[in-house]
């Protein structure tokens, strides 16, 4: 007989799971950096309506797709339909997990960095945006504490995969989550009273200036909200392959994507006003946050406490990120290739630490990977483009698609009808699954391949 799957341990432990894999740098690092980069306001409004719309029936169907199989993101599609050739959308997501997982573990590298640096009082008394820069320059471009950063993070992430589901991912996620959040609120506010230039940054990030919006806007916004939402690519038809029968789905994708979302917005109304009032560039790119955070903390009584622990729980909210992505190759190879637990997450980790370690050494280290022929862009930033933004939309069109039409519809509604018998949103949900989310990537992705403007 065969093993009966293990289960989150109860509902709400099944959401702060899922939300601890949305809530990460995504929202703190990415989305920031993202907005800056494309113009403020009009891309934190275009980012807004994908991510309620086509992230929100994105993340019911992969949730529902995963519940109904019981299997990672490859198995899911041959289960509901057996040897569909689908399931390559599975073995897609997979590859982009591990492909996610090896810069992302570079920046949660930084971040852990960040809390040495906070507490040796290398913050303290700063005067300048140039000397923000200057530490944040000096941690990234030493190639040996970039690589050594980067692994210690995929080791922690690996010890605790290792620990299976229930055990090791809801216990992190429930107590620190809330204390972030708190902690940004403070933020927030300490940011928003810092002095002259805090009204510039409110209106570079609340007030939209549509003449900046372009088709590079669009795909960067919607990749920003299936990246910051752990769409597209299977994280979270494995994650639901663990609910309960009895769980509501609606409910538990609802309040994801309402969380996630505020954090990210949150973080933003820290970010911006502290930038304008120290002088920084929006379009600082991928070291943003790191330059703008100490700033706020040295405005803040107690700022080496503070900071310290800001840190430190941004590197516990990456950590139960990394933990998700490293799961989608780790369920995989458990269940298709039977695989022990244990060797699956120290092969697919050690896999991850090898393919960072060019974008570990692509800010400064290495002057090739820090500024790529042709599209100008550092190693990392190309990976964050071409697997955050397009590999997860590809994946979009594609889980959308199978879930709306192959598989179908009226299966995936019965899916969630087992645990909301009432499910009142059906109709929207299948219009918004079937039709909106593919005609919209479609037309982005013609729009790209016609104009050429790929990066
Ligand atoms: N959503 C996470 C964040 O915002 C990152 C992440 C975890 C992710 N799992 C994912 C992104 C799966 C894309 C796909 O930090």
């Amino acid at each position: 007989m065969e093993k009966q799957r293990e289960e989150w341990q109860s509902k709400i432990g099944f959401i702060f799971a899922a939300a601890g894999s949305a809530i990460g740098l995504g929202n703190i690092w990415r989305f920031p950096y993202m907005t800056g980069l494309n113009g403020g306001a009009a891309f934190v409004l275009i980012y807004l309506i994908f991510a309620v719309t086509i992230g929100l029936a994105l993340m019911l169907a992969e949730l529902t797709l995963g519940r109904r199989s019981r299997k990672n993101a490859y198995g899911a599609f041959t289960t509901v339909i057996p040897g569909t050739r689908w399931r390559w959308v599975g073995a897609l997501g997979i590859f982009t997990g591990l492909a996610i997982l090896s810069f992302y573990s570079v920046v949660a590298g930084w971040t852990v960095g960040y809390i040495f640096k906070t507490v040796s009082g290398q913050f303290v008394g700063l005067t300048g945006s140039d000397q923000l820069k200057a530490i944040f320059l000096d941690l990234v471009g030493n190639p040996w504490t970039a690589i050594g950063l980067h692994g210690l993070f995929i080791a922690l992430t690996i010890l605790v995969v290792l620990g299976g589901i229930a055990k090791g991912i809801e216990r992190w996620s429930r107590v620190l989550m809330p204390v972030l959040f708190a902690l940004l609120i403070l933020l927030a506010i300490r940011s928003l009273t810092l002095g002259p230039g805090v009204e510039k940054g409110l209106k570079f990030y609340l007030k939209p200036d549509f003449s900046k919006v372009g088709i590079e806007t669009l795909i960067t916004a919607l990749g920003q909200a299936l990246f910051s939402l752990s769409l597209g690519m299977g994280a979270m038809i494995t994650y639901g392959s663990y609910v309960s029968k009895s769980d509501n789905l609606v409910t538990s994708a609802t309040t994801v994507v309402f969380f996630d979302t505020l954090i990210a917005l949150l973080a933003g109304l820290v970010i911006f006003p502290a930038l304008f009032y120290i002088g920084l560039e929006p379009q600082g790119g991928a070291g943003l946050v790191f330059m703008v955070l100490p700033l706020i903390f040295d405005k803040i009584p107690g700022g080496l406490i503070f900071g310290t622990g800001f840190f430190l729980l941004l590197s516990v909210a990456a950590l139960t990120s990394t933990i998700s992505l490293l799961e989608v190759p780790v369920s995989y190879l458990i269940d298709e290739k039977k695989w022990s637990r244990k060797l699956a997450a120290i092969g697919t980790g050690v896999v991850a630490f090898l393919m960072g370690i060019p974008s570990a050494i692509s800010q400064g280290a290495n002057p090739f990977l820090s500024k790529l022929p042709l599209i100008d862009l550092s190693f990392l930033d190309f990976m964050n483009a071409l697997f955050g933004n397009y590999s997860l939309t590809i994946g979009a069109l594609l889980i959308s698609i199978f879930v709306g039409w192959v598989w179908g519809i009226h299966n995936a509604v019965q899916e969630v009808e087992q645990g909301n018998p009432q499910f009142r949103y059906r109709k929207v949900w299948s219009v918004t699954l079937r039709y909106v989310a593919p005609i919209c990537i479609v037309i982005i992705l013609i729009y790209i391949i016609v104009t050429g403007k790929f990066f």
